[in-house]
This record gives C-alpha cells, structure tokens and sequence, in this order.
C-alpha cells in the first residue's frame, strides 16, 4: 500500500527528524568521502522540507561502529559535504540524545539544519531499543524516512521513532519505492533480471521470487559457477558454493515450470588465479581447465545476454558479471553496463558493485533508476516487506 508522504502533512513551523542514509564510501587512508551520491540524493528532500518553514534535525548511521565510538566513523565530514552541497549552514551534534541536544534542537528555527551524530555509536540503535527511540522522537513532532537504503534494517532511528511520532516516506523512499514496486508488479514485458556477484546466497531470494515474473534472468558473476556445477559442469577452481547446489539446482527446476529461462555462461574467461598480470584465456563452457578458475563471462556470453538485453522492455541488475576490480576481468560488466546505457527499456540497477561500474564508464544518467540500496532493492525485490517502510503511515 502507498505510504503518506512529506508532500500530505503540514511542515510548517515543525521540527522534522529525518533519517537518512548518509552511509557514503570513505577513502581508506584519507578517510574523505570518495562518493556522495547518497548525500545528493537525499537533497530534494531537505530542500522542499526546510522550504515548507521546518527545521530538520537528520540522523544517519555511517559505516558498522558496533555500538561504539569510532573516530573514523565520525558524521562531521558528512556535515561539512551536506552544508557545501545545500549552500547552508549544518550543525553537527556530537551526540544523538541527551541535555547537550535537546539544548541545541530547541534553538532550532525554521529552515535550519542539525545533523546527529552516527546512529551506531550507540549499541541501542541496532537492538532498536525502545528507550532510545523515544529520546531520538522526542527531538521532533514528525518522523520522515529518507533512508531507502536502510529500510531493511529494523533499528531505533528506522523503526522504533515511528511508535512515538506520526510517520512518513521522504521524497527518494517515496521515489525508490515507486519504481521499484511499478517492476515488480507491473513491469513492461519482457522483464528481465541479470544478477551477478559472488554469493548465490545473497541473491537466491531475488531468484526465487523474480522466476514467474521474468522471462529470463541472466547469470554471471562467480555465482554462475554453483549454477553450471548443479548441472554437472567442470568448474575447475571457480568459487562454488558446495552448499547450495542443491538450491541452484532446484531454482532451474523451478525456472522450467514458469517459464523463465535462466541464461549461464556459455563461455568463460579463465586464468590460474584472480590476479592482475596473469596468464588469461577464453574458452568454451565445459572447457575451464581443472587448475584454472572463470573470473569473467566471455564473448560468446556477452552477445547472448546483450541479445536478451536488445529484447528486453524492463530490466533489473544487480551484481558484477565477473572480476570486474581487476582490468583483464571486466569486459563482461563492463559491455553489459554499455548496453544497458543504449536500450529502450526501463532499466533498474542496484547494488553498490554495479552501480561503481557504472559509475567507471560514466553511464549512471543512462539508466531509469539507480537505487540508493543494494540490500535493500534486493530485500524490496525478494517480496519482503521492508520494516522501515512496514511502519511508515499508510496513505
Ligand atoms: C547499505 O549501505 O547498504 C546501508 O546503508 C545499510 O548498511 P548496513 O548493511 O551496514 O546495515
């Protein structure tokens, strides 16, 4: 069901406490942000927010801190991108609740901007402990949640504010959810999904789910190889997950009875180990030489899946075709993400790897939509309901 959304309530003079997804990727040495995206594209939101005559008060969580302080993982940079992008000043709290905040929040007036710090400095944000949602909710008289990319987590700052304060989806949740349920329920046929990556586990739900809605899912990445293993294929040293072929293989079964074809390699490209520099080959499906692991689709591949791709009105992505990190290994990611970036379907990516594929060739504005979630999408496109958006009012 539709959820209500910042656009069905009134802002004006209101404090909002907003969550959104400000986990962005941060440099290893330097510990700058390497992308922002996350932070733009929670902007419209904030924008329209603070237009109405609010005050916002934006909580995130930054990386997996465990319940602790880590200064690494601290929001300030987070603050000092938001405020250069947003052209306005951002306070950033060195706390979620206590005196300190609540002192700062009741100073707020409309149009100005305080950012806590990260959630996850506090172990009761991933129990979703009751009383800390309650201190978080009582710094505002509305919950908006932005944060599609944390929507499959049920924690304090997404799910336990929402039994304090009345409800509702930002403008990107409202956006990320829209899309994605229009393919999911009603996608332009044919709908296709091309899922890659290395676990077959992480995508085994999406699989299942999207069998009797696709007409073809295509298959790469390291996970193809517990696939064409289920069907007796030598996979030499390719990455298989021997405990779940058996899954693999019922999964194929299943694709038959609904009339969904499953697409694996015909081809790969092979090479002694995953390095750079190594001796590289191309050979045919059932030729990977016992020593030797596939770390890429091969030509032959790419012209099968492009071939589907050409046929395709809808199509969702989700995880690298192969090696995709290392040069030799990521032609296959790379010719599918270009193909991608030139069909007329509507074409749906998500997952951080695909999308910094994407990002590599410059093809992120050629798709529909990039969602802002990996796990999330994946959770949304598993039929799963997602818990911070299960609490969100209905409209
Ligand atoms: C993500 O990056 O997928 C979200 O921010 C959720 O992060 P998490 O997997 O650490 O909960």
């Amino acid at each position: 069901m539709a959820k209500l959304s910042v656009k069905d309530v009134d802002l004006k003079d209101k404090r909002v406490l907003m969550r959104v997804d400000f986990n962005v990727s941060l440099d290893k040495t330097t510990g700058e942000i390497t992308d922002d995206t996350r932070i733009r594209a929670a902007l419209p939101t904030i924008k329209y927010i603070l237009d109405k005559g609010a005050s916002l008060i934006l909580m995130s969580h930054l990386g997996r801190p465990k319940g602790k302080v880590v200064p690494q993982l601290k929001m300030d940079k987070v603050a000092t991108r938001l405020s250069e992008l947003l052209g306005r000043k951002v306070k950033k709290l060195n706390a979620c609740i206590g005196e300190e905040v609540k002192k700062e929040v009741d100073k707020l007036k409309p149009g100005e901007v305080i950012l806590l710090e990260n959630t996850r400095f506090y172990k009761e944000e991933t129990e979703n402990d009751p009383e800390f949602a309650k201190q978080l909710a009582s710094l505002g008289d509305i919950f908006v949640n932005d944060a599609f990319g944390t929507a499959h987590r049920a924690h304090a700052s997404t799910v336990g504010v929402a039994s304090y304060l009345p409800a509702v989806a930002g403008l990107l949740m409202a956006k990320e959810l829209e899309i994605l349920e229009s393919i999911l329920t009603h996608p332009d046929q044919p709908f296709i999904a091309i899922l890659g990556g290395a676990k077959v586990s992480d995508k085994i739900g999406v699989l299942k789910n999207l069998l009797d809605k696709c007409q073809k899912i295509l298959i790469g990445g390291a996970m193809a190889y517990t696939f064409l293993r289920a069907l007796g294929v030598p996979t030499g040293k390719s990455l298989v997950e021997e405990d779940k072929i058996n899954e693999a293989k019922g999964v194929m079964d299943d694709a038959k009875g609904k009339n969904c074809e499953i697409l694996l390699p015909v081809d790969h490209v092979v090479a002694p180990e995953a390095k750079s520099g190594v001796e590289v080959k191309v050979v045919g499906q059932s030729d990977i030489p016992s020593d030797w692991m596939a770390l890429d689709i091969g030509p032959e591949t790419i012209n099968q899946f492009n071939q589907a791709i050409d046929g395709a009105r809808t199509v969702f992505w989700n995880g690298p075709l192969g090696y995709f990190e290392i040069d030799e290994f990521s032609k296959g990611t790379r010719e599918v993400a270009r193909k991608l970036a030139g069909v007329r379907a509507t074409v749906v990516v998500g997952g951080g790897d695909s999308i910094a594929a994407l990002k590599k060739e410059n093809l992120v504005d050629k798709m529909t939509h990039v969602s802002t979630g990996g796990g999330a999408s994946l959770e949304f496109l598993e039929g799963k309901e997602l818990p911070g958006v299960a609490v969100l009012k209905d409209k």
